[in-house]
């Protein structure tokens, strides 16, 4: 027999939202420091990661983005990350949300990807965990340069690379999806796959969850939380049918919101969106995968039906090909039938 917190790390997962640097983890950050010979703010791991803003948490995202250097130092930050999720929580496939626009000063387009592509083969090689990329528009850089990374990917393509996705916030601090428009118009005319990072905070509005559908044709939702403030948006929402990568630990650390029954991710779950969880920024929010099932499920009071719907579900919304989603399937419902054998069965009867 297992226990309910058990059973929920050892589910399999397929992540959505994760971005690549925030894997580091801080022993790592150190080493890269010293190597590249990049100052830190503080050698204090404490002061360095603790944030309960998105503001100080950007910071920090920058600082990351620095370490990193060489195609070695991202092909390692890339291989260790896959082995610690394997670890804590079943990971199984991955999609990264990396950022070729902030290492252009050291990498050419081309060499940063395939440093990340190396370090995720290794590590798909060693432990059969899947990946695909993300290549995500920093926010805080102009409209241009966000079409000019299309462009970079347009010219050299890799078939890991699948779709942009954003990071950062805009240059006054705010979300602003309509600013992105060119960019998602491009990337859709060349096959690119887009989500975009939208409605995470209070100060964001419900409508850019509209804005990101209608003006940049996601695929994809990121966070998407404050939808659940405007009933007429959460109701546009749910008909698209629109798969949202949530991420219950950071609304913790950045909006003090904790894993309970009136959670926005749990309305979300309860009208019927197609969620799935994800770490955001795993090592800086102080989470990892196995944490956000066991926090962010227990805490909004679901049982394992949904906690199995929320695993397959990251397959559902996952933008690798069909065969490798039917493998993926499989795979988790022969896990699935194994972890609901080995369940406390006092646990399972108290579904919500
Ligand atoms: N990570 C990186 N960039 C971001 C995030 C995040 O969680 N939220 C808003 N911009
Ligand atoms: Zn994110």
């Amino acid at each position: 027999m297992i226990s309910y917190p058990d059973y929920l790390r050892l589910l399999p997962k397929a992540e959505l939202h994760c971005h690549l640097i925030a894997m580091m983890r801080p022993d790592m950050l150190l080493a890269f420091a010293d190597r590249n010979d990049v100052a830190l703010p503080s050698r204090d791991i404490d002061a360095l990661i603790d944030s309960d803003n998105l503001q100080d948490f950007l910071a920090l995202f920058v600082t990351a983005n620095d370490v990193l250097r060489t195609q070695d130092d991202f092909a390692e930050v890339a291989y260790e990350g896959v082995k610690d999720a394997v670890r804590a929580g079943n990971l199984r496939y991955r999609e990264y949300y990396v950022n070729s626009q902030n290492s252009s000063a050291y990498l050419s387009y081309p060499d940063f990807m395939d440093g990340i592509i190396a370090g995720l083969r290794r590590a798909e090689d060693e432990f059969g965990v899947g990946f695909r990329i993300v290549n995500a528009i920093n926010r805080s850089l102009s409209p241009e340069a966000a079409v000019e990374m299309v462009r970079e990917m347009i010219r050299h393509p890799r078939a890991e690379v699948v779709g942009i996705g954003q990071d950062h916030l805009t240059a006054d601090g705010g979300e602003d999806p309509a600013l992105w428009v060119d960019a998602y118009r491009l990337a859709a005319e060349h096959g690119l796959k887009r989500t975009a990072h939208v409605a995470e905070t209070m100060p964001a509005e419900p409508d850019s969850v509209r804005v990101a559908l209608d003006h940049l044709g996601v695929d994809r939702i990121d966070h998407g939380y404050r939808a659940v403030d405007d009933p007429d948006v959460l109701a546009y929402l749910v008909a698209s049918g629109t798969h949202v990568a949530c991420t219950p630990i950071s609304t913790q650390v950045l909006s003090g919101w904790a894993p309970s029954p009136d959670h926005r991710i749990a309305t979300l779950i309860r009208e019927g969106v197609p969620v799935s969880f994800s770490t955001d920024d795993a090592v800086f929010f102080r989470t990892d995968l196995g944490r956000e099932y066991v926090d962010g499920l227990i805490g909004m009071g679901f049982g394992p039906e949904v906690a199995k719907q929320i695993s397959l579900a990251g397959i559902d919304g996952a933008w690798c090909d069909e065969a490798t989603k039917a493998r993926l399937r499989a795979d988790f419902r022969a896990q699935h039938l194994v972890l609901d054998a080995l369940l406390d069965t006092e646990v399972s009867s108290g579904e919500h």
